[in-house]
C-alpha cells in the first residue's frame, strides 16, 4: 500500500487498537499496560496516512523461569480490514531490528493460539507448555533468538 508506514508511535497511539482488536472489554485504564511508559520500552505501528492500523510493544521483561535480560512483545495487533497484508510480519521486523540494536537479548511473548502460526511464520519457536489467561484463552510462550 503506497501511503503505509512502519514505525515507533507514542503508547498513547497504540490503546484504540488495544481495545478493538485485543482487549474489546476493558477500561481505559485497563489498557494502560505496566511497563508502557517505561523509557527502555518502545511502540511500534502501522500507519495508513494518518491513521494507525497495526501496533506492537516492546519492554524489558525476562522470559518466566529465565534468570536474564529480555525483550517482551505485547499487544501485537492488526486491524481486521487490514490482517493478512504483511504489516505484521513489518512489524515484528522493525521491533526486532529495534530491540537487538538496543541489546542483543531474546524475544518473546505469550502468543494467543490463534496466533502460534503467525509467530512461527517469523521465526518464533514455542517454549514450556500451553497454559490458559483468563477471558482470552489457550497461550504459549513463544521465543525468537538474536541472529
Ligand atoms: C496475528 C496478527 C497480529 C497477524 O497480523 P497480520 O498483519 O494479519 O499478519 P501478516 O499479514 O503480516 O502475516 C504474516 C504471515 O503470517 C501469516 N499469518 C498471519 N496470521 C496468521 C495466523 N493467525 N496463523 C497462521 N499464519 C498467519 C500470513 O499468512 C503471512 O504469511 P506469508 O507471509 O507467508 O503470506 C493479526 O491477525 C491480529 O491482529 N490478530 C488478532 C489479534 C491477535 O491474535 N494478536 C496476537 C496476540 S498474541
Amino acid at each position: 500500500m503506497d501511503n503505509c508506514r512502519v514505525e515507533l508511535i507514542p503508547a498513547e497511539r497504540t490503546r484504540p487498537l488495544r481495545k478493538r482488536v485485543l482487549r474489546p472489554s476493558f477500561s481505559e485504564a485497563q489498557l494502560v499496560f505496566p511497563g508502557d511508559e517505561q523509557e527502555s520500552t518502545f511502540h511500534v505501528g502501522t500507519l495508513v496516512g494518518d491513521e494507525v492500523v497495526g501496533i506492537m510493544t516492546v519492554m524489558r521483561d525476562p522470559q518466566p523461569g529465565i534468570d536474564a535480560p529480555a525483550w517482551r512483545i505485547r499487544g501485537m495487533a492488526t486491524a481486521p480490514e487490514h490482517q493478512g497484508s504483511g504489516f505484521g510480519r513489518a512489524m515484528i521486523q522493525r521491533g526486532c531490528d529495534e530491540a537487538w540494536s538496543r541489546s542483543s537479548d531474546a524475544i518473546w511473548c505469550n502468543a494467543r493460539e490463534v496466533a502460534f502460526g503467525f509467530y512461527e511464520k517469523l521465526g518464533f519457536v514455542k517454549v514450556g507448555g500451553l497454559f490458559e489467561i483468563d477471558d482470552i484463552g489457550v497461550h504459549s510462550v513463544m521465543v525468537i533468538q538474536p541472529h
